[in-house]
């Protein structure tokens, strides 16, 4: 066993943050043979039930959960920043010429060890992440990932239509692809395989259908994929697809709604969508600095909280323009305030910071699991250094609440303050 001394951020089962200024931190190996949170809670309280146990003093950082990103592409990395008049033109002209390039094995691993490398430095230890259509991208993402004894989900992308040479795939091929990857992958280590249609308007019905058998067989596989991101988009699956009601709707005509399906954006939904979502346990992942840069539309948090919607934050690279969870969540604070509510909504930086840990975890399935450093989850977790920048330093010393702290570091904040990030 071994403990670590700091200040501690956690959530409790109301999603509320609970925090201990001066607090213990105790990790030890679980019947599964992974490294477990065994205790947690203030210093003073806990140090005298682990006699000789090892502790790391990191006094004058915050150890909280590593965060959980519900969405992004790690072919996407070089895509960050590429202008376009909107989503449809920015993937004709930058995305999918990029990833055609993934068919190559070699290639992918390189940009697979250089987007851990970038998710590990910003403090993310678990993504639901896109590959591309080959298969080889997918190999290459999770050898990368079981080499670093990561959580991590990924799926090959199935986009049999409405796709350029160099990413569209074979309707049939890529179901026996996706089958075989997940046999190959799917619960070995801290892995799990995402039946990935990209979007419907990109898969044919044939495909639809396949992938939803494929997620009826397979029950605990992830399902990810995008909806309701853009007007132009929803415009076009509604012509695509007459007979369903809405966007969300042809996911569900397919057998593509149910706990363990995340889908991106979720900003043009009506009040039946939302209900939709409830009621099949499909979650919401948002993805607010995307959705500014692609001019995509606001997330409504209110009427998804109305609805009893579960979701949590993305990045969304490269649609978004930041692996840095702390600039995902100011983004999603600004969305909040300028969206849809007036007036504007202010989300706590607890809200924030949930959304993005224990939230997300949640909306994966993954709560208990991942997410969150109450005793039993793996010990997955990122120390803070609240004296990162001259201005933190400043800022961080005034802080006369935990809420101060956490929006500080939420506005301030960036890969400069995540001085450690721990995995397993
Ligand atoms: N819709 C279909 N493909 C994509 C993608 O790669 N990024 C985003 N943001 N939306 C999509
Ligand atoms: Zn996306």
């Amino acid at each position: 066993m071994k403990a670590y001394r700091a200040a501690l951020l956690r959530f409790d089962d109301q999603q509320q943050p609970a925090y201990d200024r001066d607090g213990l931190l105790v990790i030890g190996p679980g019947a599964c043979g992974r490294q477990l949170v065994r205790a947690v809670g203030a210093h003073d309280a806990l140090i005298g039930r682990y006699p000789g146990v090892a502790v790391q003093d990191l006094r004058g950082h915050l150890i909280a959960p590593g965060f959980v990103d519900l969405h992004i592409h790690y072919p996407q990395t070089d895509v960050i920043g590429a202008p376009a008049a909107g989503l449809l033109p920015w993937l004709e002209h930058y995305t999918f010429p990029h990833e055609s390039r993934f068919h190559d094995k070699t290639y992918a691993r390189g940009v697979a060890e250089f987007f851990f490398d970038e998710l590990q430095r910003n403090g993310v230890t678990t993504a639901l992440t896109f590959a591309t259509s080959h298969p080889a991208s997918v190999d290459a993402a999770f050898e990368a990932a079981q080499a670093r004894g990561l959580r991590f989900i990924t799926g090959k992308v199935l986009q049999d239509r409405h796709s350029p040479d160099g990413v569209r795939d074979d309707t049939e091929q890529s179901l026996i692809d996706t089958e075989a990857l997940i046999q190959r992958w799917h619960g070995v280590d801290r892995l799990g395989y995402a039946i990935t249609p990209r979007f419907a308007p990109t898969s044919s019905e044939a495909q639809l259908r396949g992938a939803g058998e494929l997620a009826a067989k397979y029950r605990d596989v992830w399902i990810q994929s995008h909806v309701a991101e853009n007007v132009d988009e929803v415009r076009w699956v509604a012509e695509l697809f007459p007979r369903s009601r809405s966007y969300l709707g042809v996911y569900g005509d397919f057998g593509l709604l149910r706990e363990r399906a995340v889908y991106a954006h979720c900003i043009h939904l009506d009040a039946a969508d939302r209900a939709l979502m409830r009621e099949t346990g499909a979650a919401a992942a948002i993805s607010p600095t995307s959705n500014l840069f692609l001019g995509s539309g606001f997330f409504d948090h209110v009427a998804a909280d109305a609805a009893g919607m579960r979701y949590g934050l993305a990045s969304d690279v490269g649609g978004g323009t930041s692996f840095s969870p702390f600039h995902t969540m100011l983004a999603a604070y600004c969305v909040g305030r300028e969206g849809h509510s007036k007036p504007g909504l202010s989300l706590t930086p607890g809200q924030l910071w949930w959304q993005h840990t224990a939230g997300a975890a949640q909306a994966l399935g993954l709560d208990g699991v991942v997410g969150n450093l109450q005793p039993g989850n793996e010990a997955d977790f990122v120390v803070l250094d609240p004296q990162a920048t001259p201005l933190l330093a400043r800022k961080t010393a005034q802080a006369s609440s935990l809420d101060e702290l956490l929006f500080a570091l939420i506005v301030l904040g960036d890969d400069r303050v995540v001085s450690q990030t721990v995995i397993a």
